[in-house]
């Protein structure tokens, strides 16, 4: 199998579902993408990298920026952050707020906004914000050894002045004793950490540990315990979509992460670490165009953690 014939047929399979569904406007710096953006990069265990369209233009990565502070806050507190945010798919969106209140201001997994805040917080004790955005964006240059990677402070900043909902979510938490620095700092650094601004092939190059057992390259350092690697993966597979997990199972079969930008890694254990970007979103707030690039890639690969 050649895998730069597989992305050229990828991109016929999807050519002409190109600029579907509905670019995020909640946040109104992200309103402004041309829904016809499409790319694809495909990075393998061996290093060797696949591209098609524009894989090499940078785009809001969003959500996919969880896994990396997820990662980031298990090396830092380990276990022990199970005990603010839990391990199970919410089933209900990415911003919602209806668990929280039965569930004592534990968010159901690290994925929803709820989880990825107090994620944020866990980072943010004992620092300034700005030395924890410091060490989110050193991780992501170290995963790609790629120091042009920024986070985009206009996104931020336009998330910040619309963010009401990640706000309520955050005080509603506080209330609980969930959030243990000032609200409005915890929420600059989801904020900020959202706003990573990355391309295709920098983002499928940061996830290739999780493909990896944990590694870096092939043989090279480690990141994570390959059991902290299988770990993550499974709550990208159970979690990563939302209230779309699901489907997203069902239809490419690989762990992933999606992101409102328009963005989704996707990890395949021993293979490949997939980023696509295309940014029409569907009814969930996930990537449409993406999934279904995704689910033909799955086919013809015949990668899945399924069999
Ligand atoms: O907090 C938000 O709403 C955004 N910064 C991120 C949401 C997101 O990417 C959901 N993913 N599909």
């Amino acid at each position: 199998m050649q895998l730069e014939d597989v992305l050229k047929d990828v991109l016929v399979d999807v050519a002409d579902h190109i600029g579907e569904g509905k670019v995020a406007n909640y946040i109104p710096a992200l309103a402004k993408i041309d829904p016809r953006k499409f790319g694809m990069a495909v990075v393998t265990v061996d290093g060797d990298i696949h591209v098609t369209g524009d894989a090499e233009e940078a785009f809001s990565i969003q959500s996919i920026s969880k896994v990396f502070t997820l990662t980031l806050a298990l090396g830092r507190v380990g276990e022990g952050l199970w005990k603010r945010v839990g391990r199970e798919p919410s089933g209900t969106p990415f911003n919602s707020i209806v668990q929280l209140e039965q569930e004592q201001g534990i968010p159901r997994n690290p994925f929803i906004n709820a989880g990825a805040i107090v994620v944020a917080d866990t980072l943010l004790s004992g620092h300034q914000p700005r030395e924890t955005l410091g060490e989110i964006l050193s991780f992501m240059r170290y995963l790609t050894d790629d120091d042009t990677i920024i986070i985009d402070a206009e996104v931020a900043r336009s998330e910040q002045q619309t963010g009401f909902r990640n706000a309520a979510l955050a005080n509603y938490m506080h209330a609980f004793s969930n959030i243990h620095n000032p609200v409005e700092k915890t929420l600059g650094v989801y904020f900020h950490q959202c706003a990573l601004s990355m391309n295709c092939v920098q983002l499928a190059k940061a996830g290739l540990f999780l493909a990896n057992r944990g590694l870096l390259t092939r043989g090279g350092r480690s990141v994570v315990s390959w059991e902290r690697a299988r770990r993550i993966n499974a709550l990208m597979l159970t979690c990563g979509h939302y209230d779309a997990s699901g489907d997203f199972a069902f239809r490419v079969g690989l762990p992933g992460k999606s992101g409102v930008g328009g963005g989704i890694l996707a990890i395949a254990p021993g293979k490949a670490a997939i980023a696509v970007w295309s940014p029409g979103l569907n009814a969930n707030g996930n990537s449409a165009t993406g999934t279904k690039a995704l689910e033909s890639l799955a086919r013809r690969t015949g990668w899945s953690i399924f069999g």
